[in-house]
């Protein structure tokens, strides 16, 4: 006869998994050295402040499998510039993911490697796909925390590097309570 387990679950209101093996990685502002325009106000913050943290399942981690993750970032500002997730490439290059907007709002930044950056708003049901070969960053413009499910294959890997030392070609800032978003070199 054929058995039915109990499926992990997530709350979809905020992307918690109730699940036996959560990884959790936590990003605070003492590693986001460099990722933010005025890296001096980014310093005088306190350093273990977390501005984001990354619930993760276990997979295996195997060539077809798929890393399943909510990344739950805080709302705030460096100077007048919202808080925002490193950002990446993936290591290889060709491996495209999908965000699923649960709470909060905020933006989602898209820069192709060889085409102009362009912004998603992310909301609570917003769906994205990030094609391959786009580096990909979130920013909360809200006053509550930004969740969003991501799924992504396990062999794609981060490759933070190649956006420095400028980072991502648009800013977002909050100019007299406006959202506005901003590119460089303009
Ligand atoms: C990934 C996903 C996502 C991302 C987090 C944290 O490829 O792993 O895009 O889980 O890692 O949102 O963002 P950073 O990796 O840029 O810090
Ligand atoms: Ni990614």
């Amino acid at each position: 006869t054929a058995s039915s387990g109990l499926p992990v679950r997530v709350d979809l209101l905020t992307g918690h998994f109730d699940a036996i093996n959560v990884q959790h990685k936590s990003t605070c502002m003492r590693d986001l050295q460099g990722v933010f325009s005025d890296d001096a106000a980014r310093k005088a913050l306190p350093e273990d402040f977390e501005v984001y943290h990354v619930e993760m399942l276990a997979s295996p981690q195997q060539e077809g499998e798929l890393h399943t993750g909510t990344t739950h970032l805080m709302p705030g500002k460096v100077a007048d510039e919202f808080f925002m997730t490193r950002g990446h490439f993936h290591q290889r290059r060709e491996q495209a993911e999908f965000y699923f907007g649960l709470r909060g709002e905020g933006i989602l930044l898209l820069q192709p490697e060889n085409a102009p950056a362009y912004t998603e708003q992310v909301f609570a049901g917003s769906v994205h796909h990030i094609p391959s070969f786009t580096a990909h960053r979130l920013v909360n413009t809200g006053h509550d925390v930004l969740s969003a499910l991501a799924v992504w294959p396990v062999i794609a890997g981060h490759d933070y590097q190649s956006l420095q030392p400028d980072g991502f070609r648009i800013r977002v800032f909050d100019r007299d309570g406006k959202v506005s978003l901003e590119v460089a070199g303009v």
